[in-house]
């Protein structure tokens, strides 16, 4: 593929070309009722790569009011495993960052207060950033202190004056979703306090690679970083890569702590990222050309063990009406015919049906009313708090349908 966009990267302009074309897709979080099929928007979802600084975009940008509104429908708290992980991250925060009297923390992507909410407890100053307002509401009854406005550089300015600097900003699975970083970089340098951090954590362009999770590519997820791409943006905005961790959650991430450019010495961790993404040729081309093979592969696998179920007439249902898994219905042409529904927890997806390809969405509840022969587990990042809730499946005869790496039954 490879052709040139005919616009530059998003974050220095440089030349990028086009890698992935995975086709016309709906928002990936905005699930129809029944009388609102005429309604659904489409963008174009491609992949594009920097020649000049390696990072990884998409090639159409959908406008923010569209995905985060009032109704954006997920809730980071529904997740046991999540809720445990941002409670280890806000007390180790509080414990490391947040020591000083008056300390201030600020949250990107707040979401229902999953994080903060221990921060909150700790009678620690703070703001979340977070414009949809549903589930900002949700944050303040956990007594978190949110704004519901777009975090870039003009509202950074007004928590500046208002609160004063920053000593951490803290986001997760957020960063990746602001085309408009420069504004975002702008703001955080304009916030942070000398020796302040900038801390976020996103899905990993290594982990996606090696895992061919082609369902990490989504309209919200505009970025897909390195450590080499991080690096590389933060020091156009006077901001320096410091530390980086590998963390396991949502299918690998990585956390990268920015500091303000010489204010701290960057770990070895930082060095040694470097040193393995350049051995495994991470940010280069050719590994998303590998790629992109490893996803058409995926996709003639995965339809070819559905059609051929339902030709046996067994019954095939998903778990987990995630985000992700907009991608792989719709990229695969999957719809109620193959997948008869996908139960989830989530109390606005319920009841409605799954973006462009209209599969409905039943709660948990319905898994075992009868359970299914087969169940295609779109919630891959929360397989082990499923499996350790529905081992009735299994034992009633079940059998699990993965598809990242590859595709198979167990
Ligand atoms: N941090 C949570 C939520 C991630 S979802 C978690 O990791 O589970 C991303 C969130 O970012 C959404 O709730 C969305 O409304 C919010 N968001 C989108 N643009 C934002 C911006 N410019 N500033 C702050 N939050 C934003
Ligand atoms: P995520 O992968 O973006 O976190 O989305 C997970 C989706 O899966 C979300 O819609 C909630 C749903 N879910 C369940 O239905 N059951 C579960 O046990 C978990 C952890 C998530
Ligand atoms: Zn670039």
């Amino acid at each position: 593929m490879a052709v040139a966009t005919g616009h530059g990267c998003r974050i220095c302009g440089g030349p990028v070309a086009e890698m992935l074309d995975l086709g016309r897709h709906p928002l990936s979080d905005a699930f129809p009722r029944p009388t609102e099929l005429a309604d659904e928007f489409f963008y174009r979802l491609a992949l594009a790569r920097c020649a000049d600084c390696t990072m990884v975009q998409l090639v159409e940008e959908v406008p923010r009011e569209r995905m985060f509104h009032h109704d954006y429908p997920y809730r980071s708290s529904l997740s046991a495993v999540m809720r445990a992980h941002f409670t280890a991250t806000g007390r180790e925060l509080l414990g490391t960052e947040l020591t000083r009297p008056g300390a201030f923390c600020v949250e990107l992507g707040a979401n229902d207060g999953v994080m903060l909410r221990t921060v909150a407890k700790a009678g620690v100053r703070h703001l979340g950033f977070e414009p949809s307002a549903g589930v900002a509401e949700l944050a303040r009854r956990q007594g978190v202190r949110v704004s519901t406005t777009f975090f870039e550089e003009e509202t950074a300015a007004g928590v500046l004056a208002a609160d004063g600097p920053a000593d951490v900003i803290y986001a997760a699975n957020t960063v990746c979703h602001l085309p408009y970083l420069d504004s975002v970089l702008r703001g955080a340098r304009l916030l942070l306090a000398p020796d302040g951090v900038f801390v976020f954590e996103d899905p990993y362009l290594g982990d996606i690679l090696a895992k061919a999770a082609f369902d990490q590519i989504y309209d919200e997820h505009f970025y897909y970083f390195t450590a080499h791409s991080v690096r590389a943006t933060a020091a156009r905005f006077g901001l320096e890569l410091v530390d980086v961790r590998r963390l396991p959650v949502h299918g690998g991430e990585v956390r990268y702590t920015l500091a303000h450019t010489g204010r701290r010495t960057p770990s070895a961790a930082v060095a040694e990222l470097l040193r393995e993404e350049q051995e495994r040729g991470v940010t280069g081309a050719e590994a998303l050309r590998r790629f992109a093979a490893d996803v058409a592969r995926t996709r003639q696998d995965l339809v070819t063990l559905l059609r051929s179920l339902r030709e046996q007439g067994r019954t095939v249902a998903a778990y987990g009406a995630t985000a992700k898994s907009a991608t792989v219905t719709n990229y695969c042409g999957l719809g109620p015919e193959l997948v008869a529904y996908v139960c989830d927890t989530t109390p606005a997806k319920q009841g409605r049906l799954t973006p462009g390809a209209h599969i409905p969405v039943r709660p948990p509840a319905a898994f075992a009313d009868p359970y299914p022969d087969y169940a295609l587990l779109f919630a891959w990042n929360h397989a082990d708090e499923i499996m350790a809730k529905e081992t009735g499946f299994r034992a009633a005869g079940g059998r699990w349908i993965h598809y990242v790496p590859t595709v198979c039954v167990r």
